[in-house]
């Protein structure tokens, strides 16, 4: 038989590369993004009294009302933005799945997306798998900004979609109010949708407001914007987010929805719905990773690895060109051996071979492991 693979280059990812070296070398495992501690006791409670209590069949399509409400009440109390849930509020298998459903359900073939690199692995392949080009911005370190006159000649009679992702991983960048006013600028009078991936929302440093798109009247009325349980409770493996569109736009989105999962874990919904009733959580998130942070970077001072400045994510990169000369793929796995640390070269998260000699580390870790790694890291 004759496969014909419709993903010709993707291949095994470095995350997954990165997290097998680390179990078989008994690493510490900072490259993956996740936290190695629990979500709320509170939340876990809640999903198994929705259980019992018997929240165990399909929930409606969109999602449980009672949590796309719950959302709305959120983002009008962040982002002073009045939605209405029942049309553009709509809960999915995690933000991946609102990302793959938005751009398969409005990219055509031959469309081109512009991507800002270096990028989360998922855009490309939906781009991919619907015929379309995905078009590199490159962002350049050690400041990641984005130069928007140079962003706007990227522009074609093709291009369909642009995706930007704030706060961004794996830069830790924040973009401005300034870099969403460009946007806004630059797309006015264009048929451009603009897929905002904003699962990071919460996690956001020295009181900086996060500038969601929701919060921009005219780049609204062309956005898609997505979010990601997973990030803000500490759960990733429960596969919860959700994705804020306007009417028409959403409704092209969930007619693939429905027919991709149709709908997403129901007492979950529930327990998550009456979780956020609180909004206090949210309001702690910064700091709560904000001091994991500091602390980690306090305990690398004495290293010879130079951090880059992280104002928002869960991650931080370290220029490492004063230790080595190998790229960062070659110096991960260098580093995973020798030393037992494991982290992600930023590499792979670029269309292009940039060698930047610059690697990622996860902080969402407790303490303990926290300062582990760093005592192993301060002696390379
Ligand atoms: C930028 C970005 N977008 C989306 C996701 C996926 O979120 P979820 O786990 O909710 O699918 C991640 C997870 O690492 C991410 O970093």
């Amino acid at each position: 038989m004759i496969l014909k693979s419709k993903l010709p280059n993707v291949g095994t990812t470095i995350f997954t590369v990165m997290s097998a070296m680390a179990k078989e070398h008994r690493a510490i495992n900072l490259s993956q993004g996740f936290p190695n501690f629990d979500c709320p006791t509170k939340l876990k409670s809640l999903v198994a009294h929705y259980m019992k209590e018997g929240y165990n069949q399909y929930a409606p399509m969109q999602g449980v009302p009672a949590l796309t409400k719950s959302i709305s009440k959120k983002v009008n109390k962040f982002y002073k933005k009045k939605l209405d849930p029942s049309k553009e509020i709509t809960i999915t298998a995690g933000a991946t799945q609102a990302i793959y459903c938005a751009i398969t359900a409005l990219i055509h073939p031959e469309d081109e997306v512009i991507v800002i690199e270096p990028a989360y692995d998922s855009y490309k392949p939906a781009i991919d798998l619907c015929g379309a080009y995905a078009i590199p911005y490159s962002l350049k370190g050690p400041d990641y900004s984005i130069d928007w006159k140079e962003f706007h000649h990227l522009f074609s009679r093709n291009t369909r979609m642009i995706i930007i992702n704030n706060p961004h991983n794996p830069t830790g960048k924040v973009f401005s109010e300034d870099d969403m006013l460009q946007l806004q600028k630059i797309t006015q009078g264009t048929n451009i949708l603009v897929l905002s991936d904003e699962v990071y929302e919460h996690l956001i440093f020295e009181g900086a407001k996060h500038q969601s798109i929701l919060k921009f009247p005219e780049l609204y009325q062309r956005s898609i914007s997505t979010f990601s349980f997973g990030k803000t409770f500490h759960n990733t493996g429960w596969k919860m987010g959700y994705f804020i569109a306007p009417p028409e736009i959403t409704a092209e989105i969930r007619k693939v929805h429905q027919f991709n999962v149709f709908s997403v874990n129901t007492p979950v919904q529930h327990a998550i719905a009456e979780f956020s009733s609180d909004l206090q959580f949210f309001q702690d998130l910064p700091n709560f990773y904000q001091e994991k942070r500091d602390f980690f970077l306090n305990k690398m001072e004495k290293s010879r690895f130079q951090p880059i400045e992280s104002s928002g994510t869960y991650f931080q990169l370290f220029d490492y060109s004063q230790i080595s000369d190998l790229n960062d793929v070659e110096f991960s796995k260098w580093l995973l051996k020798e030393h037992k640390v494991a982290t992600i070269p930023i590499s792979p998260f670029r269309s292009k071979l940039v060698d930047e000699k610059v690697v990622r580390v996860c902080f969402a870790k407790t303490e303990d492991i926290l300062k582990k790694a760093a005592n192993k890291l301060c002696k390379v």
